[in-house]
């Protein structure tokens, strides 16, 4: 954190700027010094051009009259004079036939440095007007050189100076401002980094460094927000998950407690019919020896009537104990299926020759519909025929007297076979039907029916239905009558030709 912090202030804006500043600065002073030595070395330069041309024709005009009288040492006196002073560093004079008269020429003179000086002349006249000679000066410039460095090194250290000045004040200026800022980059880097606990400085006053500050100060809270719910929902969500899993280990140990109180509620039940069918086939063989009086009359007719009542009781719970038995067996998958050729004709028949009497004893007509072509049924008579049985005795049961029951059987348009029972009785409500498949429960309460029942006949023809891989559905309503249909899959259906 130090060594960044450090690191911020040290590539700082201040910097840049100061930098900035100063080479402009520097760049500028040394462009104006610059210009103005150039112009001043131009100025200083004409005006020794003009001085030394006026010299030049007014020193030559001196010479005028020595020249006339042949008096050539006062011209040597006068050049020495006029060398002495100023700039001229060399004077000479020739004849008007181009030989020399006079000459001074100082030590500074050099022929070869030519950039260093400058040359003038002046045709000198009589008073006659005749041209007597011409005079050439050396003028110096070294002055002129002279006084513009001294010139340029005066403004250089002016802008130097300046640049110092300049330099100083940005520097602090500047600071005055990158300071504040580089406090809250500091900030903003360790929030940036999720130091959410940062304080951020230089908030709640005015200019651009503290709205960013605010700014800032607003983001960090709303981090602050976010990772706190985000805290808050990977708590949920790991509780939600515990959760779940017990639950789903809750469930499992249900679904396996319920498999295995299955398996031995369908173990008792078989292990108890078994045990009860031996005593009451005792119970029925001899109610019926009594009944039919084989070692002589009973006596009582009241004995009679008793009689009859164990041999009716007796029936009942052997029929009951026996399906319990077949439950048992079909929930367990322990039911064995015989397969054999069934033919539904002589199938139908032979139930309803044993429902007869019952159907006459409650005043019912009965029709069959059965196409003599029908294909026969790989099946098992035995368990059809328990099916059949047990439709008929609903039938049978539910219809009220004067009542009709229809019994039906047809291929449809796939090739499987349907068989009905239908009757005209008291019918079933929506709930009363979902009640009748299941065992034990039935759809009419007990004031409702007239007759005694278990509550598993429907439920076994289901399950047996299921055994052959088709399926019983029932259409009911009340008050209007029952249909209970079943079907067979098309592989227990046996074509004609072949079962002809
Ligand atoms: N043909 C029918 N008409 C009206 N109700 C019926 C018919 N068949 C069955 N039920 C209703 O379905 C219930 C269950 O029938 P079932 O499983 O055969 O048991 P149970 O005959 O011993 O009562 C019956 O108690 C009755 O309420
Ligand atoms: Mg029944």
């Amino acid at each position: 954190m130090k060594h960044k912090r450090t690191r911020l202030s040290g590539t700082s804006i201040r910097n840049r700027i100061v930098v900035t500043v100063l080479a402009t600065v520097v760049l500028v002073s040394l462009l104006g010094t610059a210009l103005s030595g150039r112009e001043h070395a131009a100025r200083l330069m004409s005006g020794l051009k003009a001085e030394s041309q006026v010299l030049t024709s007014v020193f030559g005009d001196t010479l005028s009259d020595p020249l006339w009288d042949y008096d050539y040492l006062m011209v040597q006196q006068r050049l020495e004079h006029l060398v002495d002073t100023r700039a001229v560093i060399g004077a000479r004079v020739f004849d008007n036939r181009g030989s020399k008269l006079a000459e001074v020429l100082t030590d500074r003179f050099d022929p070869d440095a030519a950039a260093d000086y400058l040359v003038f002349d002046h045709r000198i006249v009589a008073q006659s007007g005749e041209w007597v000679g011409t005079l050439f000066l050396w003028v110096s410039t070294e002055g002129v050189s002279f006084e513009v460095w001294r010139a340029i090194r005066y403004d250089a250290a002016t802008a130097g100076i300046l640049a110092v000045i300049t330099a100083v004040v940005v520097f602090v200026g500047v600071n005055l401002i990158s300071g504040p800022l580089s406090r809250v980059a500091d900030a903003m880097v360790r929030i940036g980094e999720g130091a959410l606990d940062t304080e951020v400085p230089e908030r709640g006053r005015d200019g651009e460094v503290s709205r960013m500050a605010d700014a800032l100060e607003q983001l960090r809270l709303k981090s602050l927000r976010v990772e706190q719910a985000e805290r808050e929902l990977r708590r949920a969500n790991a509780h939600l998950e515990q959760r779940v899993t017990e639950r789903t280990a809750e469930l499992e140990t249900a679904r396996e407690q319920a498999v295995e109180a299955n398996r031995a509620k369908t173990e008792f039940l078989a292990n108890m019919s078994h045990d009860l069918r031996t005593p009451l086939n005792a119970i029925l063989g001899f109610s019926e020896i009594m009944r039919a009086g084989a070692f002589g009359p009973l006596g009582d007719p009241r004995y009679e009537e008793y009689v009859e009542d164990i041999h009716h009781s007796g029936s009942l719970l052997i029929s009951l104990i026996n399906d319990l038995l077949d439950i048992s067996k079909v929930e367990a998958g322990k039911y064995e299926l015989t397969e054999e050729v069934v033919d539904i004709r002589t199938l139908v028949h032979n139930a309803l020759r044993q429902i007869a009497t019952a159907v006459e004893g409650a005043a019912l007509t009965l029709a069959t519909h059965i196409p003599a072509d029908i294909p026969a049924l790989r099946g098992d008579s035995r368990v059809m025929t328990q099916i059949l049985n047990n439709l008929l005795s609903n039938s049978v049961k539910f219809t009220p007297r004067g009542g009709h029951i229809d019994v039906s059987a047809w291929t449809d348009a796939q090739g499987l076979i349907h068989m009905s029972v239908a009757d005209n009785g008291i019918g079933m409500t929506k709930e009363g039907v979902a009640k009748a498949l299941r065992p034990f429960e039935q759809a009419h309460n007990a004031r409702a029916r007239e007759h005694n029942g278990t509550g598993l006949g429907l439920h076994l023809c289901d399950n047996f239905m299921q055994l052959f891989g088709g399926s019983l559905e029932i259409v009911s309503e009340e008050g209007k009558g029952t249909t209970v249909i079943v079907v067979f899959p098309l592989e227990r259906v046996i074509e004609r030709k072949r079962s002809a």
